[in-house]
């Protein structure tokens, strides 16, 4: 009989497509994923320690699990993830109910490490950087991911070291996948029933395998018929080479949406955060996909109240939000990370912090829901990903990531539809599909 697994995943989606592959991986130790909870032999937390208190939230989530499971057999304990590359064997002498602890470069050692815990029931920390051998390993094992919308990681850690954060002490240093494999697996994934393709990295416009770039994964992949859309995440602004800028104007399948984070609008603060770029590069960049394709729209990630934010720092940011009108973004009041460079910064007032990423967030919702209204009778593209839990509805994306859920049929399931938006709200847009509504009107 086959063995349960129970995973939860915080963080990004990296850490997403890391969960699926060690479900991958773990396959061929005889264990099956289970949803339940009360019924598994091995409970997976696969961590981030991004923001906030990271390593709290762990301790609580494991704590909950344990109260939970109090009458049953005890599982096996995993801390995976950038929490536990950072805390390492600490976490194993924290809370005794874990009981392997294992980094992200080191998953192609996880079964090895379970069996070895089985066999002599001696705790594991396994924290080596190992990026490499990893992908060596895991493109053994076939992706198992049918999603109409997948992931696929093509590059991973980062060198920039930005002074605020974490990754590149939890990532490691840089590293891209070669070309061959990562196409092979986006047609293995094609294959599987993937219709739209997101390219992963923590800076995944870093991407250099040899002379391939970015742009060159994309239009390789471009060429699997069944794929439809192509997206990547995340960015870093000094990486928008002209190869990938170009990739806009003759692509047909890159998705009209730039996932671009700038943090900041002011130059004093992109240098105390060790950025490398000025703000009139950033809008250079925005000028020339503009002028490509006035369609594409931008989204981002702001940190707000970084230390030494003065107010006319933060109205940089607040004009350059209300210049570019970013979509779908992302904003967080700056949190010290241990071991960074912001780690002892003196912090700005918590009212003062509080009252500008309030700002910042309603004149970023505020676009949504312009742009989201402006679609209101109108027909969208959209991929169709999968019905609703509740009921007969299904759900999609539009090209800019909106969900949209709309009256459609299963024979849609993994198809680009027109789909007319009746309705919207800040985060969602509401509609029919067409053939649907034609039929209704005839
Ligand atoms: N590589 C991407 C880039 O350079 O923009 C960012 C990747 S990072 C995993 C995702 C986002 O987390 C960042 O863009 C930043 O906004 C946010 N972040 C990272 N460290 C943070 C911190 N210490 N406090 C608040 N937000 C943070
Ligand atoms: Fe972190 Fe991105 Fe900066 Fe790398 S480039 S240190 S991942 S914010
Ligand atoms: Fe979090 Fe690690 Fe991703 S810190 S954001 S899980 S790279």
């Amino acid at each position: 009989m086959s063995k349960k697994i129970f995973v939860k995943t915080f963080g990004c989606q990296m850490n997403e497509y890391d969960t699926n592959r060690i479900i991958d991986t773990v396959k061929k130790i005889g264990f099956e994923k289970t949803d339940n909870l009360e019924e598994t032999d091995c409970y997976l937390l696969n961590t981030c320690h991004i923001r906030n208190k990271a390593k709290d939230k762990v301790y609580h989530e494991i704590g909950r699990v344990k109260k939970s499971l109090r009458l049953k057999k005890k599982p096996f304990v995993i801390v995976a993830g950038c929490v536990a590359q950072a805390e390492n064997e600490e976490m194993l002498k924290r809370e005794p109910y874990i009981d392997l602890v294992i980094g992200p470069q080191a998953y192609h050692k996880i079964n090895n490490k379970i069996e070895e815990f089985l066999h002599k029931q001696k705790k594991i920390e396994e924290t080596d950087f190992e990026a490499e051998s990893k992908f060596n390993y895991l493109n053994r094992i076939k992706n198992t991911s049918s999603k109409v919308s997948t992931f696929l990681t093509v590059q991973e850690g980062c060198d920039k070291f930005c002074h605020f954060c974490v990754v590149p002490y939890t990532r490691g240093p840089e590293y891209s996948r070669p070309f061959n494999e990562i196409v092979d697996e986006a047609k293995t994934l094609s294959e599987n029933g993937a219709r739209e393709i997101i390219l992963l990295g923590q800076n995944v416009n870093a991407y250099k395998n040899e002379n391939f770039r970015l742009s060159d994964l994309i239009l390789e992949i471009e060429k699997i018929p069944e794929i439809k859309r192509i997206r990547y995440s995340t960015s870093h602004p000094r990486d928008m080479t002209k190869d990938l800028i170009d990739v806009y104007s003759f692509s047909k399948k890159l998705m009209p949406l730039v996932h671009l984070p700038v943090q900041t609008g002011s130059d004093k603060i992109l240098k105390l955060m060790n950025r490398k770029h000025l703000i009139n590069d950033y809008i250079k960049t925005y000028e020339k996909l503009k002028s490509i394709n006035p369609n594409i729209e931008f989204s981002s990630d702001f940190i707000i109240a970084y230390p030494g934010e003065e107010e006319e720092d933060f109205n940089a940011t607040f004009e350059l939000i209300k210049n570019i009108k970013f979509i779908n973004s992302f904003s967080f009041i700056f949190s010290p990370r241990p071991g960074t460079t912001a780690s002892n910064l003196k912090l700005i007032d918590k009212k003062i912090s509080q009252r500008r990423l309030e700002k910042v967030q309603r004149q970023l919702f505020d676009h949504q829901i312009l742009m989201n209204k402006s679609l209101e009778n109108k027909q969208i593209e959209v991929l169709v990903e999968n019905r609703t839990k509740e009921s007969n509805k299904f759900f999609g994306r539009s090209e800019y990531m909106t969900s949209v859920i709309f009256d459609g049929n299963d024979q849609e399931i993994g198809n680009v539809i027109k789909v007319k938006i009746t309705n919207s709200n800040q985060n969602t847009l509401f509609g029919e599909s067409i053939k649907k509504t034609e039929k209704r009107v005839a």
